[in-house]
């Protein structure tokens, strides 16, 4: 009896294991496609530039997708390590990357001429990426849209009919096509709060899909905050938490002269968020026929040859605020196991680990998987402090590391 009790906790905890649960310090790739990439300017073009609907939509006529092959969107992903993708389906614009029934002005009635969306969540399934879909409640193109109550609203046009009950109505249709024809959806991603409480949108997400996760920029309470462009400030999140950021500091979507964060940037700042405990979305824009820029490809394949290398300081850890006086060190820990991270930036070539007073068995660089020095000593800098002997880790090459974070494995 004994031994099946023990054999069902095994499988139990196999099963448990074998589950993919989105919240477990992971970095994804954010997806910002459409129209706007014909241009290349910014996905808010439109608004940004004041332009009529009619002038800003010619832009359809460009977005033909020619190029594009959706897994290899999904294979840039993973060699960043991402492992789940979040996609526009529809962003303020109102352009929709699916063939919906709901509106002529989608990816299958454009030049592109397909289903984009249907393509991505194939390629998805077929490379073991979970998807998951941002939705812009702002709507530029549908008649009914406009809401005096929220942001990023571009003034109605001749024509149009201000009338929330009916943009309600569609959206709703929208969403019920996304999360019923697309197989599994992880998160909806709800942009720009529209500033109208209503729980029936995201009790319909989590009806057709029972699994999801809802961000808080929605209709209603959500279950995950979503800072983006910056780090929130304390040391470890107490809620469940998704940043973002993008490959480029100007736009979400293509830009053609965009200004590229340099790759020691975008690693400090996924360190600094996986380290405080939450995930990671990294944005890319691919062009209007669907390949990436090299730029983000590039910056995709960097930050993925550093978290291949970092990521087990992610893994299965806590995060453990205090442990460490250093406040440019950020300690993550994993039973006897205990990883420094360094998103700030080092500014030497070692640190004092200041109460730390006991040495491990070993140290490792995880960026180049080093072995590093250690030892127990008063430290100089310490002299008023009464301290004793503290723990010293030096001999990081911390200059031919100026380009990534910098993170540190000490097993005791
Ligand atoms: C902002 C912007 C939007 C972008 C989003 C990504 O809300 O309005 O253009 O898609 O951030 O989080």
């Amino acid at each position: 009896m004994k031994r099946l009790v023990l054999i069902g906790a095994l499988v139990a905890g196999l099963v448990a294991r074998a589950e993919w649960r989105m919240f477990e310090r992971r970095l994804g790739l954010f997806v910002h496609w459409g129209i706007y990439s014909v241009n290349g300017y910014h996905e808010q073009e439109r608004m940004r530039r004041q332009l009529s609907r009619a002038d800003y939509e010619t832009a359809v006529a460009g977005f033909d997708a020619a190029n594009f092959r959706a897994d290899d969107l999904v294979a840039a992903a993973r060699s960043a390590g991402a492992d789940y993708i979040v996609v526009t389906a529809k962003h303020h614009d109102g352009f929709c990357l699916w063939e919906t029934a709901t509106t002529d002005f989608n990816a299958a009635k454009s030049p592109a001429g397909r289903d984009l969306l249907k393509e991505i969540a194939a390629a998805c399934r077929r490379q073991g990426v979970k998807l998951g879909l941002y939705y812009s409640n702002p709507d530029w193109h549908q008649p009914n849209a406009y809401n005096d109550k929220s942001t990023h609203q571009v003034p109605p046009e001749a024509g149009d009919e201000p009338d929330s009950m009916r943009y309600l109505a569609y959206v709703k249709a929208q969403i019920k096509e996304l999360l019923s024809n697309y197989g599994e959806i992880v998160c909806l991603f709800w942009d720009i709060p529209p500033k109208i409480e209503d729980a029936s949108f995201n009790e319909l997400a989590r009806q057709l899909q029972p699994g999801i996760l809802i961000d808080d920029r929605g209709w209603s309470k959500g279950d995950y905050s979503t800072p983006e462009r910056g780090i929130p400030p304390g040391a470890a999140f107490t809620n469940l938490t998704e940043a973002c950021d993008s490959v480029g500091a100007q736009s979400w979507g293509y830009r053609s002269n965009e200004d590229y964060r340099t790759v020691g940037y975008l690693t400090r700042s996924i360190d600094r968020i996986l380290s405080m405990g939450g995930n990671y979305l990294l944005n890319v824009g691919p062009k209007a026929d669907g390949t990436l820029p090299e730029e983000s490809r590039l910056r995709l394949a960097k930050v993925g040859a550093w978290y291949a290398k970092t990521r087990e300081s992610y893994r299965g850890v806590e995060t453990v605020p205090g442990i460490v006086a250093d406040e440019n060190c950020f300690v993550t820990r994993r039973g006897e196991t205990i990883f420094l991270h360094y998103p700030k930036g080092l500014e030497a070539t070692g640190g004092n680990l200041r109460p730390l007073n006991r040495l491990p068995q070993t140290a490792t660089l995880l960026n180049t998987g080093v072995r590093l020095p250690c030892e127990l000593t008063d430290m100089p800098s310490d002299y008023k402090l009464n301290t004793g002997k503290v723990l010293h880790v030096f001999g990081i090459p911390a200059d031919d590391l100026a380009n990534e974070s910098v993170v540190i494995r000490l097993d005791f």
